[in-house]
């Protein structure tokens, strides 16, 4: 018998189906898992190996699904578990995975671990989640009493007053969202048990969303002041705890390492350094195969996700360089664009007017060819925009509608903090799949929960199918050369033009065979400054019809707007 290959994940492409906005199969306008599997060819025609879905649990849906109050029962909204089941089957006849998303720093305050409690402080399960008395000598429920002076991720206080035992609890993003408090033996075993119900019933991995928080410094104590809010930067209490490794491998062994079979497993680690990233995926430590960083969607942004500054292309470069050679001997990388928390990444690094196709693809060879796992979302294949708000009423993500009430409360004009929502909010990741020109995009034929873009018109995926010059088509030649070339897998990567403020440029190098990938960050055409024995090399891909019909040296001398080339010698 032959060895299963334990690192396929290696070659594979993930897809990301958010499933409220991919595909309606009911009409009541609200993406399901009917809705996907009815949609699966879309997947296959693009060539992906994994199916990345995001939460389709019960939820009260306060962070849309991301506050679970059922790990093992799916949210009626989305369908049953016979749908689900008929997924993963419709995924494995078709050859490719599922990756559920695994939710398991908080729960929802509605999950019946939190009801029970939060009903006693002597409740058996008072400890599976973080309570505190108020702050010595403050009243209880006034301002400044929580715990600690903690600000969370959606621009809260941390802590809430729970009134049926007068105690604080601890929630790093809502207050439905309350954190599980691992350093509880009981908790980890309920979470590795309900694991394996989902690998007994066929998954093939998980996604773990913010797995880098679920280790705090046991003393929960205040972090430095936060300059504009009488609220502090608890990081270093709450993230990349004292006990992360313990509990990544203890994982390990408790629900993958005797399982028959082979397992994908990516954490979300906010915060991350390229140290702490390779320790987690060094395959002899046993805890994930790879992580997703954040450091390349900073480069646009300030104080905060919503400070949105000049990008430029240096950052970005830095940001991968060092990634890849952190991550080259030990440990793998994970790369993408854009998730359901990031705006679409046409609109932010590209150019979503003049040149949205150029730089859309341009954005997707500069990627996909670095050694790692690529990741795309629902949409980005087809070079999906921002969609633009003009009111607080189109805003339907918790984060941003805090965000706009903690910055107005603050003094702020709200027309700036909208427009501040409007380019940065995750509501642009949000808006519906688009299908087709007609009315809905082809999303649902009722009303959608979430306005469709305008311009599915044209930005659809029926117009892009067949032409070989579309987004979608060049997503989809990128993901075959991956499949077919080991230099993309397994190569060596070096970053080249570290300080060139428009080309990101870079070689792969595997045995005798090497690729230059050159892409052209501008709208102006920019002289490339390789020598010349790359020009009379074939050219394996391009964005630009045509291009590998007219590969002389002179093609190689320049790069028009927005250009990208691999070449090969
Ligand atoms: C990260 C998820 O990607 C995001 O959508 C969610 O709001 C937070 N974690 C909290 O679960």
């Amino acid at each position: 018998m032959t060895e299963p290959d334990r690192d396929w994940w290696r070659s594979a492409v993930v897809f990301q189906v958010w499933p409220r906005s991919f595909c309606d199969s009911d009409g009541d306008g609200i993406g399901d898992i009917n809705g996907i599997t009815a949609r699966l060819e879309h997947l296959e025609r693009l060539g992906v190996d994994v199916l990345w879905l995001s939460p389709i649990y019960r939820s009260p849906h306060r962070d849309f699904g991301y506050d679970i109050s059922d790990y093992q029962a799916l949210d009626p909204l989305f369908g049953t578990l016979d749908d689900f089941d008929r997924l993963v089957g419709a995924l494995h006849d078709r050859g490719m995975k599922l990756v559920m998303d695994l939710v398991v720093n908080h729960t929802s305050d509605q999950h019946s671990w939190f009801l029970e409690s939060r009903s006693s402080v002597t409740n058996p399960k008072r400890d599976w989640y973080w309570w505190r008395p108020a702050r010595p000598g403050v009243e209880p429920g006034t301002p400044g009493a929580e715990p600690t002076n903690w600000r969370g991720f959606f621009s809260q206080p941390t802590w809430t007053l729970d009134p049926t035992t007068g105690e604080y609890y601890l929630h790093l993003f809502t207050p439905e969202q309350p954190d599980l408090n691992w350093d509880y033996p009981e908790v980890r075993a309920a979470i590795y048990e309900m694991m394996r119900w989902w690998l007994d019933r066929g998954v093939d991995g998980f996604r773990m969303d913010v797995i880098n928080l679920i280790s705090k410094a046991p003393e929960l104590a205040d972090g430095p002041p936060i300059a504009g809010t009488v609220l502090g930067d608890g990081w270093d209490g709450y993230a990349n705890g004292p006990r992360l490794h313990d509990y990544l491998q203890e994982m390990h062994r408790e629900v993958f390492a005797d399982r028959p079979g082979t397992w994908m497993t990516v954490g979300e680690m906010p915060g991350v350094t390229v140290d702490l990233a390779r320790e987690v995926t060094d395959p002899a430590r046993r805890e994930l195969d790879m992580v997703f960083h954040f450091e390349h969607m900073s480069v646009d942004r300030g104080v905060d996700r919503f400070d949105v500054r000049p990008f430029d292309l240096r950052s970005l470069k830095d940001v991968f360089g060092r990634w890849q050679a952190g991550l080259a001997d030990a440990g793998w990388n994970s790369l993408y664009w854009s998730n359901h928390d990031q705006p679409r990444a046409v609109s932010r690094f590209g150019d979503d007017g003049r040149y949205w196709r150029e730089s859309a693809t341009a954005l997707a060879v500069a990627l996909h060819l670095l050694r790692g796992t690529p990741y795309v979302y629902q949409g980005e294949e087809l070079g999906m925009t921002n969609h633009h708000i003009t009111s607080l009423d189109d805003v339907r993500d918790v984060e941003s509608l805090n965000y706009y009430a903690a910055s107005v409360a603050a003094g702020r004009a709200p027309s700036e903090v909208l427009a501040a929502i409007d380019e940065a909010g995750r509501d642009n990741a949000r808006t519906p799949m688009q299908w087709d020109a007609s009315e809905h995009a082809g999303f649902t034929c009722g009303t959608p929960w979430m306005p469709v873009n305008p311009n599915h018109v044209w930005l659809n995926a029926t117009n892009q199918y067949e032409d070989p010059s579309s987004v979608f088509s060049i997503y989809r030649a990128l993901i075959e050369l991956r499949h077919r070339c080991p230099t993309v897998v397994h190569g060596t990567c070096e970053m080249l033009l570290p300080d060139h403020p428009h080309i990101y440029a870079y070689t792969r190098r595997l045995e005798t065979q090497e690729l230059l990938v050159v892409a052209n960050f501008s709208a102006t055409e920019q002289a490339l400054p390789f020598d010349t024995s790359w020009a009379l090399r074939p050219i394996v891909l391009g964005n630009y019809c045509g291009v590998s019909e007219s590969n002389s040296g002179e093609r190689l001398a320049t790069l028009r707007s927005w250009e990208a080339r691999v070449y090969e010698r």
